[in-house]
């Protein structure tokens, strides 16, 4: 697996898995019937953000990353990070190498920590997952998101000093 930059070249292999996630309504705080254009804008950020994707040794884009910083300002030293990994190719590493590449990206970039604003705490692999790569939950929003299935759900934000 490689990990590099995303062009616009690789939006369309990256589209209808993502399309997919925020239709299932269950893992991030985008509208579900978000439109591409919008989504697209948000994902393959301009620097100071940078989009990613995970790909295999014939190019398949198997997930895809973004770092962007959390806040402008004197919050612009603590980077933000999203991810999404294909269904189709899930549970063999993939979010975890982008995870990891992402920390590492960051580290390099300059900044000194990363802050996730949104994990849905019913999206238990994630949250495990990041706490394994040295996340910890530093708060709950109580039942700050709706969950298709399990209604009302806290939403953490999870932080890790680079
Ligand atoms: C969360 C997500 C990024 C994880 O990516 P992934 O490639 O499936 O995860 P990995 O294969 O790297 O697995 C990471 C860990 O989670 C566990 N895991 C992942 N999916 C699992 C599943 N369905 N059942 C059990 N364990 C699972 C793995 O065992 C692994 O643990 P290990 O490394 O200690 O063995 C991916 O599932 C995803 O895109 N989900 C939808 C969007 C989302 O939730 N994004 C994150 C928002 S905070």
């Amino acid at each position: 697996m490689l990990i590099r930059e995303a062009t616009e070249e690789d939006w369309p292999a990256i589209w209808p898995f993502m399309r997919g996630i925020l239709a299932a309504g269950e893992t991030y705080t985008y509208d579900r019937d978000a439109a591409e254009d919008a989504v697209r804008a948000s994902w393959m950020l301009p620097l100071p953000g940078r989009a990613f994707v995970a790909v295999d040794d014939e190019g398949t884009v198997l997930g895809t990353s973004k770092v962007s910083r959390n806040h402008a300002g004197g919050g612009s030293h603590i980077a933000n990070g999203s991810y999404m990994v294909d269904p189709a190719h899930s549970g063999r590493g993939v979010g975890r190498a982008l995870g990891a590449h992402s920390l590492e990206w960051a580290a390099a970039a300059g900044f000194r920590a990363m802050q996730f604003n949104a994990v849905v705490e019913t999206n238990t692999h994630a949250v495990a997952l990041w706490q394994s790569l040295g996340f910890t939950v530093v708060a709950t929003l109580p039942e700050g998101f709706e969950h298709p299935r399990h209604g009302f759900v806290g939403l953490h934000i999870m932080y890790r000093k680079l």
